[in-house]
């Protein structure tokens, strides 16, 4: 009799994803176990590694403030409210959303633990039956599992690539008789740091009476209103939405703050009147659990040192983002990144250059994020470096250094 699993794994890896399973068992730099942390350095098998993987943008998980909230906030209301939130929530939520939505600029704001609750609640929640989606292409995985999902509750589903809007012109028109049209993008694009045309896509969408769902998990705490050439990412780290001037009508903007603000929370900036709506057929909302204590507090206390201190750290992250983007470019290491976004890919091609980049990688003591077929398309692997504000000048260089001599050995083969 052979055994059900092995069959499993076998039958499914024959389909899909068997590049990236072979990654996660074979390279340096995929699934790691960290046993210490020394600022932005990991103890990774005995290694010290200098971390560009983790999205904390803004530093903020190593902030002995941030820290410090956790305790007064624990020993308040305990470890975890164990609410659904349909049931009750602790006042901390009140004053999360109340604060997100003053800084974003939507009328309210709701909050989830993650982005993919939010993706796979709001996203059906709002279509279903006789409904017309619209992805991008790129869109995250979360997003598009939430578009499936809602096709499965009647919903069509139809893809459009950002680059190419007469699709998506096109599919409004000939879904003028859906009851809801929702088409959903990315903020920033998560693996090239690049943006949509979003003012474009927000023209058609509200040509065609379409709700737009933005995910700005990596926009928002890094990219803000106002950009000028002293604060090229603009201020306030407010959204991508208010980075480039759109305003909110048609839109739900959707965030999270595991990324630039290092806690477990995510929410959807709407109009006040949706709300209670979200509150009763949002599922996530009504059945999942909710955010434990630490991260409220430490989401809190993140967005009052952002008031404070976060345009200084956003001109650095700049400069850090810009160092990295000249160095690539002067030693010939191609990246496509035309934003100074802080996400910068560098391209190696094949998954084994991939898996051979990581390996190398790790013996030059650099962490970074491994993007192979088929979270990106075949010839388009990446080694990703995120750099943050709690990164030193040094580790910038050491990442030049190790990136630059990964490419010439990957390149010399
Ligand atoms: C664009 C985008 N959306 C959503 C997510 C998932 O966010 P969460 O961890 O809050 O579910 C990610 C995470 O990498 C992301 O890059």
């Amino acid at each position: 009799m052979s055994d059900v699993f092995d069959q499993a794994i076998d039958r499914v890896l024959s389909r899909k994803n068997r590049e990236v399973y072979e990654l996660l068992q074979r390279s340096g730099l995929y699934d790691n176990v960290a046993t210490a942390i020394r600022g932005r350095k990991v103890l990774v098998r005995g290694k010290w590694l200098t971390d560009f993987a983790s999205c904390n943008y803004l530093g903020l998980d190593l902030r002995p403030e941030v820290m410090e909230a956790i305790g007064p906030a624990v020993r308040e209301w305990g470890t975890h409210p164990s609410w659904a939130r349909m049931c009750c929530s602790p006042e901390l939520y009140e004053r999360l959303e109340a604060a997100l939505a003053a800084l974003v600029g939507t009328e309210d704001a709701l909050v989830l633990p993650t982005i993919s609750l939010i993706g796979i609640g709001l996203i059906p929640a709002l279509t279903g039956k006789g409904a017309a989606i619209f992805a991008d292409k790129v869109v995250h995985k979360v997003n598009h599992d939430g578009c499936r999902l809602a096709r499965d509750m009647g919903a069509t589903l139809t893809s459009f690539h950002h680059g190419d809007l007469s699709t998506l012109e096109v599919g409004l028109a000939a879904h003028a008789g859906a009851t809801v049209r929702l088409v959903v993008v990315d903020g920033v694009l998560s693996t090239t740091g690049r943006l949509p045309e979003l003012g474009r896509i927000l023209e058609i969408a509200r040509a065609h009476d379409a709700i737009v769902y933005v995910d700005d998990a990596h926009g928002f705490g890094v990219l803000g209103e106002s950009p000028s050439p002293e604060h090229p990412y603009g201020r306030k780290g407010n959204g991508v939405i208010r980075h480039l001037g759109l305003g909110y009508d048609n839109v739900l903007y959707v965030s999270g703050l595991s990324k630039a603000y290092s806690s477990l929370a995510a929410f959807i900036g709407c109009p006040k009147k949706l709300k209670p709506f979200l509150k009763c057929n949002v599922t996530s909302y009504l059945v999942s659990g909710p955010v434990p204590t630490a991260s409220l507090a430490t989401a809190l206390a993140g967005l009052e040192l952002n008031a404070r201190e976060g345009d200084t750290w956003r001109r650095t992250l700049y400069e850090y983002t810009r160092a990295i983007l000249d160095a690539y470019r002067e030693r010939g290491i191609p990246t496509d990144n035309d934003t100074a976004f802080p996400i910068v890919s560098a391209y190696v091609g094949s998954a084994e250059n991939v898996e051979r980049g990581g390996q190398l990688l790790f013996e030059e003591g650099i962490n970074v994020t491994l993007q192979g077929y088929p979270l990106v398309p075949r010839d388009k692997g990446v080694l990703r470096a995120t750099p943050t504000v709690a990164n030193t000048w040094d580790e910038v260089e050491q990442l030049i250094t190790a990136v630059g001599r990964v490419h010439q050995t990957l390149t010399a083969r």
